[in-house]
Protein backbone atom coordinates (compact mmCIF):
# COMPACT_ATOMS: atom_id res chain seq x y z
CA UNK A 1 0.00 0.00 0.00
CA UNK A 2 1.58 3.43 -0.77
CA UNK A 3 1.31 6.61 1.40
CA UNK A 4 1.83 9.00 -1.02
CA UNK A 5 -0.86 11.14 -2.19
CA UNK A 6 -1.61 13.51 -5.07
CA UNK A 7 -4.13 16.14 -5.37
CA UNK A 8 -4.97 19.04 -7.70
CA UNK A 9 -7.42 21.61 -5.96
CA UNK A 10 -8.88 23.83 -8.54
CA UNK A 11 -7.09 22.54 -11.25
CA UNK A 12 -10.42 22.63 -13.38
CA UNK A 13 -10.96 26.30 -12.67
CA UNK A 14 -7.70 26.51 -14.87
CA UNK A 15 -8.54 23.16 -17.64
CA UNK A 16 -12.21 22.32 -18.12
CA UNK A 17 -12.54 18.93 -17.33
CA UNK A 18 -13.70 17.67 -20.21
CA UNK A 19 -10.37 17.57 -21.82
CA UNK A 20 -9.39 14.88 -19.09
CA UNK A 21 -12.21 13.08 -20.60
CA UNK A 22 -10.73 13.83 -23.96
CA UNK A 23 -7.33 13.05 -23.62
CA UNK A 24 -7.94 9.99 -21.75
CA UNK A 25 -7.60 7.51 -24.37
CA UNK A 26 -4.19 9.34 -25.32
CA UNK A 27 -3.41 8.87 -21.75
CA UNK A 28 -4.31 5.47 -21.73
CA UNK A 29 -2.29 4.67 -24.64
CA UNK A 30 0.87 6.17 -23.39
CA UNK A 31 0.52 4.00 -20.47
CA UNK A 32 -0.42 0.88 -22.07
CA UNK A 33 2.70 1.99 -24.36
CA UNK A 34 4.84 1.82 -21.76
CA UNK A 35 3.34 -1.26 -19.67
CA UNK A 36 3.98 -3.31 -22.25
CA UNK A 37 7.23 -2.28 -23.38
CA UNK A 38 6.67 -1.38 -27.28
CA UNK A 39 7.13 2.53 -27.60
CA UNK A 40 10.29 5.01 -28.04
CA UNK A 41 13.21 4.07 -26.15
CA UNK A 42 11.61 0.80 -24.96
CA UNK A 43 15.31 -0.92 -24.60
CA UNK A 44 15.64 1.18 -21.47
CA UNK A 45 13.15 0.04 -19.52
CA UNK A 46 14.56 -1.88 -16.84
CA UNK A 47 13.79 0.48 -14.27
CA UNK A 48 10.47 -0.26 -14.52
CA UNK A 49 11.60 -3.97 -12.85
CA UNK A 50 14.18 -2.98 -10.70
CA UNK A 51 12.78 -2.52 -6.99
CA UNK A 52 11.16 -5.94 -8.03
CA UNK A 53 14.20 -7.56 -8.68
CA UNK A 54 16.26 -6.60 -6.22
CA UNK A 55 17.08 -9.44 -3.60
CA UNK A 56 18.95 -9.92 -0.60
CA UNK A 57 21.78 -11.57 -1.60
CA UNK A 58 22.27 -8.05 -3.62
CA UNK A 59 21.44 -6.30 -1.35
CA UNK A 60 23.66 -7.66 0.92
CA UNK A 61 26.73 -7.17 -1.25
CA UNK A 62 25.75 -3.79 -1.40
CA UNK A 63 25.94 -3.56 1.92
CA UNK A 64 28.99 -5.72 2.80
CA UNK A 65 30.82 -3.35 -0.04
CA UNK A 66 29.58 -0.44 2.02
CA UNK A 67 30.59 -1.52 5.32
CA UNK A 68 33.82 -1.89 4.29
CA UNK A 69 34.47 0.99 2.68
CA UNK A 70 32.58 2.84 5.78
CA UNK A 71 35.18 0.97 7.85
CA UNK A 72 38.11 2.00 6.29
CA UNK A 73 36.92 5.77 5.98
CA UNK A 74 36.08 9.13 7.13
CA UNK A 75 35.04 10.71 4.08
CA UNK A 76 33.74 8.63 0.62
CA UNK A 77 33.92 10.57 -2.35
CA UNK A 78 31.49 9.77 -4.61
CA UNK A 79 32.80 10.87 -8.48
CA UNK A 80 29.81 10.80 -10.97
CA UNK A 81 27.22 13.52 -12.81
CA UNK A 82 24.14 13.60 -13.94
CA UNK A 83 22.23 10.42 -13.02
CA UNK A 84 25.26 8.96 -12.02
CA UNK A 85 25.24 11.23 -8.73
CA UNK A 86 21.84 12.92 -8.49
CA UNK A 87 19.78 9.86 -7.21
CA UNK A 88 22.36 9.45 -4.20
CA UNK A 89 22.68 13.01 -3.29
CA UNK A 90 19.05 13.55 -3.41
CA UNK A 91 18.44 10.21 -0.62
CA UNK A 92 21.58 10.97 1.57
CA UNK A 93 20.93 14.95 1.65
CA UNK A 94 17.30 13.81 2.53
CA UNK A 95 17.51 11.82 5.04
CA UNK A 96 21.22 13.04 6.83
CA UNK A 97 21.63 15.36 9.37
CA UNK A 98 21.43 19.09 7.75
CA UNK A 99 24.86 19.77 9.74
CA UNK A 100 26.34 16.44 9.00
CA UNK A 101 29.80 17.72 9.06
CA UNK A 102 29.59 19.87 12.79
CA UNK A 103 28.07 16.95 14.68
CA UNK A 104 29.54 13.73 13.18
CA UNK A 105 28.96 10.87 15.43
CA UNK A 106 26.67 8.75 12.99
CA UNK A 107 29.21 6.43 13.17
CA UNK A 108 29.43 6.40 8.70
CA UNK A 109 31.69 8.88 7.02
CA UNK A 110 30.88 11.88 5.27
CA UNK A 111 29.73 11.28 1.52
CA UNK A 112 31.44 13.56 -0.66
CA UNK A 113 30.71 14.61 -4.79
CA UNK A 114 33.43 15.42 -7.11
CA UNK A 115 33.05 14.91 -10.92
CA UNK A 116 30.08 17.35 -11.38
CA UNK A 117 31.45 20.28 -12.03
CA UNK A 118 35.50 21.13 -13.77
CA UNK A 119 36.00 24.03 -10.89
CA UNK A 120 39.43 23.93 -10.14
CA UNK A 121 39.27 25.51 -7.00
CA UNK A 122 36.29 22.78 -5.62
CA UNK A 123 39.06 19.97 -6.49
CA UNK A 124 41.46 22.04 -5.19
CA UNK A 125 39.32 22.13 -1.71
CA UNK A 126 38.53 18.78 -1.85
CA UNK A 127 42.18 18.11 -2.46
CA UNK A 128 42.85 19.73 1.03
CA UNK A 129 40.41 17.51 2.94
CA UNK A 130 41.56 14.66 1.54
CA UNK A 131 45.11 15.53 2.47
CA UNK A 132 44.08 15.16 6.12
CA UNK A 133 41.12 12.12 6.05
CA UNK A 134 41.00 8.82 5.59
CA UNK A 135 38.65 8.27 2.58
CA UNK A 136 37.70 5.93 -0.18
CA UNK A 137 36.29 6.30 -4.01
CA UNK A 138 33.21 5.20 -5.67
CA UNK A 139 33.91 6.10 -9.22
CA UNK A 140 30.47 6.18 -11.49
CA UNK A 141 30.34 6.03 -15.29
CA UNK A 142 27.47 3.97 -17.26
CA UNK A 143 29.14 4.77 -20.51
CA UNK A 144 32.99 5.43 -18.78
CA UNK A 145 33.85 7.94 -21.08
CA UNK A 146 31.90 10.95 -19.41
CA UNK A 147 34.89 13.67 -19.30
CA UNK A 148 34.22 15.55 -16.00
CA UNK A 149 34.20 12.30 -13.74
CA UNK A 150 36.69 11.25 -15.92
CA UNK A 151 38.65 14.08 -14.99
CA UNK A 152 38.12 13.94 -11.13
CA UNK A 153 38.57 10.25 -10.89
CA UNK A 154 42.01 10.62 -12.79
CA UNK A 155 43.08 13.27 -10.01
CA UNK A 156 41.66 11.58 -6.46
CA UNK A 157 43.04 7.81 -8.59
CA UNK A 158 46.47 9.77 -8.11
CA UNK A 159 45.97 11.35 -4.58
CA UNK A 160 45.02 8.23 -3.60
CA UNK A 161 47.53 5.71 -4.38
CA UNK A 162 50.33 8.46 -3.65
CA UNK A 163 48.77 8.48 0.04
CA UNK A 164 48.18 4.85 0.32
CA UNK A 165 50.24 3.14 -2.04
CA UNK A 166 49.23 1.73 -5.34
CA UNK A 167 47.47 -1.85 -3.78
CA UNK A 168 46.28 -0.14 -0.83
CA UNK A 169 44.14 2.28 -2.76
CA UNK A 170 42.78 -0.71 -4.93
CA UNK A 171 41.21 -1.74 -1.84
CA UNK A 172 39.53 2.12 -1.75
CA UNK A 173 37.99 2.47 -5.11
CA UNK A 174 35.21 0.85 -6.18
CA UNK A 175 34.18 1.26 -9.66
CA UNK A 176 29.79 1.25 -10.91
CA UNK A 177 29.62 1.47 -14.56
CA UNK A 178 28.97 -0.90 -18.07
CA UNK A 179 29.27 -4.43 -17.87
CA UNK A 180 31.51 -4.22 -20.79
CA UNK A 181 32.25 -1.07 -22.50
CA UNK A 182 33.95 2.15 -21.57
CA UNK A 183 37.16 3.40 -20.51
CA UNK A 184 36.42 2.70 -16.85
CA UNK A 185 35.41 -0.33 -17.24
CA UNK A 186 38.61 -1.41 -18.87
CA UNK A 187 40.58 0.38 -16.03
CA UNK A 188 38.31 -1.06 -13.32
CA UNK A 189 39.56 -4.34 -15.21
CA UNK A 190 43.40 -3.51 -15.36
CA UNK A 191 43.28 -1.93 -12.11
CA UNK A 192 41.29 -4.85 -10.19
CA UNK A 193 39.09 -2.79 -8.31
CA UNK A 194 35.57 -3.96 -6.97
CA UNK A 195 33.24 -2.90 -9.34
CA UNK A 196 29.42 -2.85 -9.94
CA UNK A 197 27.11 -3.06 -12.88
CA UNK A 198 25.07 -0.42 -14.27
CA UNK A 199 22.41 -2.62 -16.68
CA UNK A 200 22.30 -1.92 -20.38
CA UNK A 201 18.54 -1.02 -19.66
CA UNK A 202 18.42 1.77 -17.23
CA UNK A 203 19.70 5.24 -17.82
CA UNK A 204 21.82 7.36 -16.07
CA UNK A 205 18.48 9.11 -14.52
CA UNK A 206 16.32 6.37 -13.93
CA UNK A 207 19.43 4.55 -11.78
CA UNK A 208 19.21 5.32 -8.19
CA UNK A 209 17.65 1.89 -7.60
CA UNK A 210 20.92 0.52 -9.02
CA UNK A 211 23.96 0.28 -7.47
CA UNK A 212 24.70 3.84 -8.87
CA UNK A 213 22.34 5.27 -5.82
CA UNK A 214 22.53 2.34 -3.26
CA UNK A 215 25.76 2.00 -2.61
CA UNK A 216 26.84 5.93 -1.31
CA UNK A 217 23.00 5.65 0.30
CA UNK A 218 24.29 2.81 2.33
CA UNK A 219 27.67 3.85 2.71
CA UNK A 220 25.68 6.89 4.04
CA UNK A 221 23.93 4.53 6.54
CA UNK A 222 20.90 4.46 5.49
CA UNK A 223 18.39 1.50 4.98
CA UNK A 224 18.30 0.67 1.38
CA UNK A 225 15.83 -2.36 1.84
CA UNK A 226 13.49 0.21 3.01
CA UNK A 227 13.64 2.56 0.36
CA UNK A 228 13.66 -0.15 -2.41
CA UNK A 229 10.63 -1.52 -0.55
CA UNK A 230 8.77 2.05 -0.69
CA UNK A 231 9.52 1.85 -4.74
CA UNK A 232 8.25 -1.76 -4.63
CA UNK A 233 4.64 -0.69 -3.06
CA UNK A 234 4.86 2.36 -5.78
CA UNK A 235 5.46 0.13 -8.47
CA UNK A 236 2.29 -2.57 -7.84
CA UNK A 237 0.30 0.25 -7.70
CA UNK A 238 0.72 2.37 -10.40
CA UNK A 239 0.82 -1.24 -12.72
CA UNK A 240 -2.43 -2.86 -10.81
CA UNK A 241 -4.29 0.91 -11.24
CA UNK A 242 -5.22 1.57 -15.16
CA UNK A 243 -7.30 4.94 -15.44
CA UNK A 244 -7.03 8.12 -14.53
CA UNK A 245 -9.45 7.71 -11.62
CA UNK A 246 -7.25 5.07 -10.15
CA UNK A 247 -3.68 6.23 -11.11
CA UNK A 248 -1.83 9.03 -9.38
CA UNK A 249 0.58 9.22 -11.90
CA UNK A 250 -1.68 9.33 -14.47
CA UNK A 251 -3.47 12.29 -13.54
CA UNK A 252 -0.60 13.99 -12.76
CA UNK A 253 1.10 13.18 -16.06
CA UNK A 254 -1.76 14.27 -17.71
CA UNK A 255 -2.87 17.29 -15.98
CA UNK A 256 0.64 18.73 -16.23
CA UNK A 257 0.06 17.73 -19.92
CA UNK A 258 -3.01 19.66 -20.55
CA UNK A 259 -1.73 22.65 -18.58
CA UNK A 260 1.30 23.01 -20.90
CA UNK A 261 -0.08 22.28 -24.52
CA UNK A 262 -3.44 24.02 -23.55
CA UNK A 263 -2.80 26.67 -21.41
CA UNK A 264 0.43 27.49 -22.43
CA UNK A 265 1.65 26.76 -18.65
CA UNK A 266 5.53 26.32 -20.03
CA UNK A 267 7.49 26.08 -16.67
CA UNK A 268 6.89 23.71 -13.50
CA UNK A 269 7.82 24.54 -10.35
CA UNK A 270 8.86 21.64 -7.84
CA UNK A 271 8.99 23.06 -4.18
CA UNK A 272 9.36 21.57 -1.32
CA UNK A 273 9.20 23.34 1.84
CA UNK A 274 12.04 21.34 3.45
CA UNK A 275 15.55 22.05 2.67
CA UNK A 276 16.60 18.92 3.00
CA UNK A 277 14.67 18.28 -0.36
CA UNK A 278 16.87 20.89 -2.33
CA UNK A 279 18.85 17.79 -3.65
CA UNK A 280 15.76 16.22 -4.45
CA UNK A 281 14.10 19.32 -6.56
CA UNK A 282 17.68 18.66 -8.14
CA UNK A 283 17.32 15.36 -9.21
CA UNK A 284 13.92 15.87 -10.43
CA UNK A 285 14.98 18.95 -12.46
CA UNK A 286 17.36 16.29 -14.36
CA UNK A 287 14.80 13.59 -14.84
CA UNK A 288 12.40 15.32 -16.08
CA UNK A 289 14.65 18.33 -17.96
CA UNK A 290 16.49 15.54 -20.39
CA UNK A 291 13.48 13.21 -20.57
CA UNK A 292 11.00 15.35 -21.80
CA UNK A 293 12.91 17.90 -23.01
CA UNK A 294 13.27 17.28 -27.04
CA UNK A 295 11.75 17.95 -30.27
CA UNK A 296 11.28 21.92 -29.01
CA UNK A 297 9.16 20.89 -26.78
CA UNK A 298 7.99 20.06 -23.31
CA UNK A 299 7.62 21.98 -19.56
CA UNK A 300 11.04 23.70 -18.59
CA UNK A 301 11.45 21.71 -14.76
CA UNK A 302 12.22 24.36 -12.44
CA UNK A 303 12.38 24.30 -8.51
CA UNK A 304 11.85 26.12 -5.38
CA UNK A 305 12.76 25.71 -1.79
CA UNK A 306 9.65 27.24 0.36
CA UNK A 307 9.37 29.66 2.47
CA UNK A 308 12.99 30.39 1.19
CA UNK A 309 12.17 31.54 -2.00
CA UNK A 310 9.02 32.91 -1.82
CA UNK A 311 11.43 36.06 -0.85
CA UNK A 312 12.78 35.71 -3.97
CA UNK A 313 11.36 34.08 -6.31
CA UNK A 314 7.93 34.65 -4.74
CA UNK A 315 7.12 38.19 -6.35
CA UNK A 316 7.28 36.22 -9.68
CA UNK A 317 5.52 33.55 -8.99
CA UNK A 318 2.67 35.92 -7.58
CA UNK A 319 2.40 38.44 -10.63
CA UNK A 320 5.10 37.72 -13.36
CA UNK A 321 4.40 35.96 -16.46
CA UNK A 322 1.90 33.40 -16.04
CA UNK A 323 3.46 30.84 -17.55
CA UNK A 324 3.80 28.46 -14.09
CA UNK A 325 2.58 25.93 -12.99
CA UNK A 326 3.61 24.25 -9.16
CA UNK A 327 4.07 20.70 -8.00
CA UNK A 328 4.21 20.76 -4.09
CA UNK A 329 6.15 18.44 -1.78
CA UNK A 330 4.02 18.04 1.14
CA UNK A 331 5.69 16.98 4.33
CA UNK A 332 3.02 16.09 6.96
CA UNK A 333 5.14 15.27 10.06
CA UNK A 334 8.74 16.23 11.10
CA UNK A 335 11.13 13.90 12.88
CA UNK A 336 11.70 16.08 16.05
CA UNK A 337 9.69 18.66 17.62
CA UNK A 338 11.13 22.45 18.62
CA UNK A 339 8.35 24.13 21.34
CA UNK A 340 8.12 28.36 20.61
CA UNK A 341 8.54 29.68 23.73
CA UNK A 342 6.18 31.77 25.75
CA UNK A 343 7.92 35.39 26.43
CA UNK A 344 6.26 37.52 28.78
CA UNK A 345 7.12 40.86 27.10
CA UNK A 346 5.65 39.30 23.55
CA UNK A 347 7.81 42.47 22.07
CA UNK A 348 7.82 40.16 18.93
CA UNK A 349 4.10 39.82 18.96
CA UNK A 350 4.83 36.48 18.42
CA UNK A 351 3.06 34.92 21.44
CA UNK A 352 -0.18 33.97 19.18
CA UNK A 353 2.05 31.47 17.54
CA UNK A 354 3.10 30.18 21.17
CA UNK A 355 1.00 26.35 21.00
CA UNK A 356 1.73 25.67 17.79
CA UNK A 357 4.70 23.66 16.59
CA UNK A 358 7.05 24.44 13.55
CA UNK A 359 5.83 21.93 11.38
CA UNK A 360 2.04 23.42 11.86
CA UNK A 361 2.96 26.96 10.80
CA UNK A 362 5.16 25.63 7.92
CA UNK A 363 1.99 23.76 6.64
CA UNK A 364 -0.01 26.82 7.17
CA UNK A 365 2.32 28.93 5.04
CA UNK A 366 2.16 26.16 2.30
CA UNK A 367 -1.68 26.41 2.53
CA UNK A 368 -1.79 29.96 2.48
CA UNK A 369 1.06 30.26 -0.29
CA UNK A 370 -1.31 27.68 -2.74
CA UNK A 371 -4.42 30.07 -2.18
CA UNK A 372 -2.27 32.72 -3.07
CA UNK A 373 -1.03 31.39 -5.90
CA UNK A 374 -3.97 30.01 -7.31
CA UNK A 375 -5.24 33.47 -6.97
CA UNK A 376 -2.50 34.69 -8.73
CA UNK A 377 -3.04 32.25 -11.68
CA UNK A 378 -0.65 29.70 -10.83
CA UNK A 379 -2.08 25.70 -10.92
CA UNK A 380 -0.94 23.56 -8.19
CA UNK A 381 -0.89 19.97 -7.73
CA UNK A 382 -0.28 18.38 -4.21
CA UNK A 383 2.27 15.76 -3.55
CA UNK A 384 1.58 14.60 0.22
CA UNK A 385 4.58 12.33 1.91
CA UNK A 386 3.41 11.22 5.81
CA UNK A 387 7.35 12.05 6.26
CA UNK A 388 10.71 12.34 5.04
CA UNK A 389 12.20 8.66 5.58
CA UNK A 390 13.98 5.74 3.57
CA UNK A 391 10.02 4.38 2.49
CA UNK A 392 8.41 7.65 1.59
CA UNK A 393 11.53 8.53 -0.64
CA UNK A 394 11.01 5.28 -2.10
CA UNK A 395 7.44 5.83 -3.52
CA UNK A 396 8.62 9.49 -4.82
CA UNK A 397 11.24 7.93 -6.77
CA UNK A 398 9.20 5.79 -8.43
CA UNK A 399 6.18 7.72 -8.68
CA UNK A 400 8.19 10.43 -10.41
CA UNK A 401 10.14 8.21 -12.65
CA UNK A 402 6.64 6.48 -13.96
CA UNK A 403 5.17 10.04 -14.42
CA UNK A 404 8.19 10.81 -16.50
CA UNK A 405 7.73 8.36 -19.01
CA UNK A 406 4.21 8.78 -19.26
CA UNK A 407 4.55 12.51 -19.25
CA UNK A 408 7.36 11.65 -22.49
CA UNK A 409 5.28 9.59 -24.16
CA UNK A 410 2.44 12.28 -23.85
CA UNK A 411 4.65 14.50 -25.83
CA UNK A 412 5.30 11.76 -28.14
CA UNK A 413 9.32 11.94 -27.30
CA UNK A 414 11.65 9.33 -26.38
CA UNK A 415 12.16 9.75 -22.56
CA UNK A 416 15.19 7.77 -22.46
CA UNK A 417 17.47 9.24 -24.66
CA UNK A 418 19.43 12.71 -24.36
CA UNK A 419 20.53 13.38 -27.84
CA UNK A 420 21.39 17.35 -26.90
CA UNK A 421 23.44 16.30 -24.71
CA UNK A 422 26.05 16.23 -26.92
CA UNK A 423 26.07 19.50 -28.29
CA UNK A 424 28.05 21.15 -25.41
CA UNK A 425 30.59 18.17 -25.50
CA UNK A 426 31.39 18.57 -29.32
CA UNK A 427 31.69 22.06 -29.02
CA UNK A 428 34.20 21.38 -25.97
CA UNK A 429 36.32 18.38 -27.36
CA UNK A 430 36.97 20.60 -30.04
CA UNK A 431 38.20 24.07 -28.71
CA UNK A 432 39.98 22.00 -25.87
CA UNK A 433 41.62 20.16 -28.93
CA UNK A 434 40.65 16.36 -28.53
CA UNK A 435 42.43 13.96 -30.61
CA UNK A 436 39.99 12.76 -33.47
CA UNK A 437 39.44 8.49 -33.26
O1 LIG B 1 20.64 10.49 -17.41
C1 LIG B 1 21.64 10.34 -18.08
O2 LIG B 1 21.80 9.39 -18.85
C2 LIG B 1 22.79 11.32 -17.96
O3 LIG B 1 22.48 12.38 -17.13
C3 LIG B 1 24.02 10.62 -17.43
O4 LIG B 1 23.72 10.06 -16.17
C4 LIG B 1 25.20 11.56 -17.30
O5 LIG B 1 25.42 12.20 -18.52
C5 LIG B 1 26.45 10.81 -16.88
O6 LIG B 1 26.73 9.79 -17.78
P1 LIG B 1 27.71 8.62 -17.42
O7 LIG B 1 27.14 7.84 -16.29
O8 LIG B 1 27.80 7.81 -18.68
O9 LIG B 1 29.05 9.23 -17.04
Amino acid sequence: MINTKFSYPEVFSFIDEKNVKAQNEKLKSAYKTLCSRNGKGNDFLGWLDLPAEFDTNFSQRIKNCADKLAAQSEVVVVIGIGGSYLGARAVIEALQHPFNSLVGGSGRPSVLFAGNSISEDYMHALLDVLEKKDYSIIVISKSGTTTEPAIAFRILKEHCEKKYGKDSAKERIVAITDAARGALKKLATDEGYDTFVIPDSVGGRYSVLTPVGLLPIAVAGFDIDKLVRGAVEMREYLLQNDSFESNIAMQYALLRYLLYSEKNKKIELLVAYEPCLSYFVEWYKQLFGESEGKENKAIFPAGAIFSTDLHSLGQYIQEGERHLMETVISVKNSKNKVAIPYDEKDADGLNYLQKKSLTEINLTAEKGTRLAHLDGGVPNFQISIPAINESSLGELIYFFEFSCALGGYLLDVNPFNQPGVEAYKKNMFKLLGKPEK
